[in-house]
């Protein structure tokens, strides 16, 4: 454990997760970014980038390229990188003597799953899911003890994140298969690179499906969900704001469970959580008003015609969906009380 004045990297600092980690650990009571570094933006500062931080808060902080001895001296290094390039780092910065929390999807399935659902082999089939030194899944709430332990964490999708705070709770009251979810994301989901599809004229006043039904996050909700594995449906849009993401997901009830059995699932798993707030059954969770924060709202109602459970979970992608729960995990790791520099509420209206 580093306790206070812990110093840390982060690698993707030109990239939205990784700004959104530097805002988030710029006021950080405990934690010193020692490094930000980033690929082709190495040489440019922090605040040509990425405008919020002045100059005392990183504004003026040249973004290095990665360098691993330089990174492997640090008490912790957060990679907010593509999937291609956490595989080389992370395995590198294992070896090099850090910890590490990855905020992509190359350690949160099995190598087998990986190899399928992302379309190239795994090349550190030991840290996957199913391998003999397996990152821990890092959705925090339900993995505490592991992530203060773990020399890699693989942070969870964003989806993923606000599906499985949902549905955990339920897995024993559902049926494993019937598993209905639909959802809707913001555009810095796909990252900051320039993509015709993601132009303000194509995205403003549109609503659009995509990657169904081969998204990358269904694996990794089917293999984290806990429910038998068995296959699940999933679809998500693409709305135009800038942040933001909602899930709602519908699931069959097993014989005989009732909405008080569904309302004290939700009570026994978070009624002390900082971070993930249940609402009233009948008060549906906004997407804005996580905004800017680590939180989740989530809210369960049951449908007695279907004999199915609605929750509707909303994050912020780049909150708990990302940065947030990659502090909240690294503040575990660093034996740092779990919500130091996560204490802002979402913004409202
Ligand atoms: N955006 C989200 O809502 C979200 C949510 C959950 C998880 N994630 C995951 O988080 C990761 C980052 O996503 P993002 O949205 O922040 O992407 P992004 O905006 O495209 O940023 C990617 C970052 O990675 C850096 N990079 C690329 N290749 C590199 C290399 N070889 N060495 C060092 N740095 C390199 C880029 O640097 P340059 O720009 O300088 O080349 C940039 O800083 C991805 O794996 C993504 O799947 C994103």
């Amino acid at each position: 454990m580093a306790g206070a004045g812990a110093r840390v990297g982060v690698v993707g600092a030109s990239g939205f997760g990784g700004a959104e980690l530097l805002r988030l650990l710029a006021r950080h009571p405990d934690v010193e970014v020692a490094i930000r570094a980033a690929a082709g933006s190495a040489g440019r500062t922090l605040g040509d980038l990425a405008p919020g931080f002045p100059p005392d808060l990183g504004g003026d902080a040249v973004l290095t390229a990665p360098d691993v001895t330089a990174l492997g001296a640090l008490d912790l290094v957060l990679l907010a990188t593509p999937d291609e390039v956490s595989l080389e780092l992370a395995p590198a910065l294992l070896a090099a003597g850090t910890r590490v929390v990855d905020l992509s999807g190359a350690f949160r399935v099995s190598a087998a799953a990986y190899a399928s659902w992302y379309g190239r082999p795994h090349t550190a089939p030991e840290l996957a899911a199913d391998g003999p030194r397996a990152a821990v899944y890092g959705l925090t709430e339900w993995a505490r003890e592991a992530v203060a332990s773990a020399a890699l964490v693989a942070n969870p999708g964003c989806y993923p994140t606000a599906t499985l705070l949902g549905l955990r709770p339920l897995v024993a009251l559902i049926e494993p298969e019937g598993v209905v979810i639909s959802a809707v994301s913001g555009t810095s989901g796909a990252g900051r690179s320039a993509r015709p599809d993601l132009q303000a004229s194509v995205v403003l006043g549109d609503v659009v499906a995509y990657g169904a039904p081969s998204h990358r996050h269904t694996v990794e909700i089917e293999t984290h969900l806990g429910a038998g594995a068995a296959p699940v449906a999933f679809t998500p849009h693409l709305v135009p704001v800038a942040r933001g993401m909602l899930v709602t997901a519908s699931a069959v009830l097993r014989a005989g469970v009732t909405p008080d059995d569904v309302a004290g699932a939700f009570t026994s798993a978070y009624a002390d959580e900082p971070l993930v707030h249940v609402l009233p059954a009948g008060t549906f969770p906004r997407m804005k008003a996580t905004h800017g924060s680590a939180a989740c709202q989530l809210s369960a109602v049951v449908d007695p015609r279907t004999g199915r459970v609605l929750v509707t979970s909303a994050i912020d992608n780049l909150g708990k969906g990302a940065a947030g729960q990659a502090v909240q995990n690294a503040n575990l790791m660093l034996g740092l009380p779990e919500t130091s520099g996560l204490e802002a509420l979402g913004v409202w209206p």
